[in-house]
């Protein structure tokens, strides 16, 4: 099983993503949004790759079950319901909504891997979740790394230590025989260097910093809980959805 690993989306297009599987980060805050919107119940997310596109898509929805949310500079788009802080996504705000999703680098990277084999979300709240998940499909996956606000395909360094420790509790799986691209590499030693504190690791990057200086610091407490949210985003025919529990199959004594 090979993991590789991609430090922005910028270099792709969406049919270099097809067949394959994905996990796509965003930890500030597009994959740590998501997560908490579907386990509030929300119905689905439909990630786009821009404005425009939500627009659109909403036109031919039913307005009372359809919510726009997402962000430019970190902000709630301008005639949006909803913007991109966790906080947001309350149960009582999305439960049995579906959600158009825009925002700088996360929907755009899912929305590229539209036609991925497999697409999941991972963040800090559904790391071992997502380990998890991984371990049981044992195929090769691509980690892709959202990269840092309004500028799509930087590198962005929360994402690389959620990536980073992701492989390193997958290295503790013998049976799986991993190989790891230099970039998963050098990810799982970026964790090492930088994932004592999660909280501090976010408090101090870019973005970080950013969403500090904007009033989104409790975001970054609620995007620094590892496991607090331990339910799998998939893609399913173009939207997010939360991963159903296979049913077990009783095998009659
Ligand atoms: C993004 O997609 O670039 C981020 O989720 C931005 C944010 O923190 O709102």
């Amino acid at each position: 099983m090979k993991i590789d690993l991609s430090f922005s989306a910028g270099q792709f297009d969406d049919l270099q993503l097809r067949d394959k599987n994905v996990a796509v980060l965003d930890v500030l805050r597009a994959s740590s949004t998501i997560t908490v919107a579907l386990n509030n119940g929300a119905r689905e997310i439909i990630p786009v790759a821009n404005i425009e596109s939500a627009v659109k898509i909403s036109g031919s929805l039913f307005g009372e079950v359809t919510l726009r949310g997402g962000e430019r500079n970190g902000k709630t788009i301008e005639g949006f319901n909803l913007g991109n802080s966790p906080l947001e996504y309350s149960e009582a705000a999305v439960k049995g909504k579906s959600i158009i999703y825009c925002t700088t680098n996360g929907s755009v990277a899912m929305a590229k891997s539209r036609y991925a084999h497999t697409l999941i979300v991972g963040s800090f709240l559904n790391l071992t979740t997502v380990v998890d998940f991984i371990r049981e499909e044992n195929k090769d996956f691509l980690f892709i790394c959202a990269g840092r606000l309004n500028t799509i395909g930087f590198f962005s360094l929360e994402d690389a230590v959620c990536a980073g420790m992701m492989i390193q509790k997958l290295m503790k799986f013998e049976s799986l025989e991993l190989t790891l691209s230099d970039s998963a590499k050098a990810a799982y030693a970026l964790y090492k260097s930088f994932g004592r504190s999660i909280l501090k690791m976010l408090k101090t990057s870019e973005h970080g910093k950013y969403l500090i200086e904007i009033g989104f610091a409790d975001d970054l407490k609620i995007c620094a809980a590892i496991d607090s949210v331990p339910v799998l985003p998939v893609q399913v025919e173009n939207k997010i959805k939360l991963k159903k529990e296979e049913p077990q199959v009783v095998v009659p004594a």
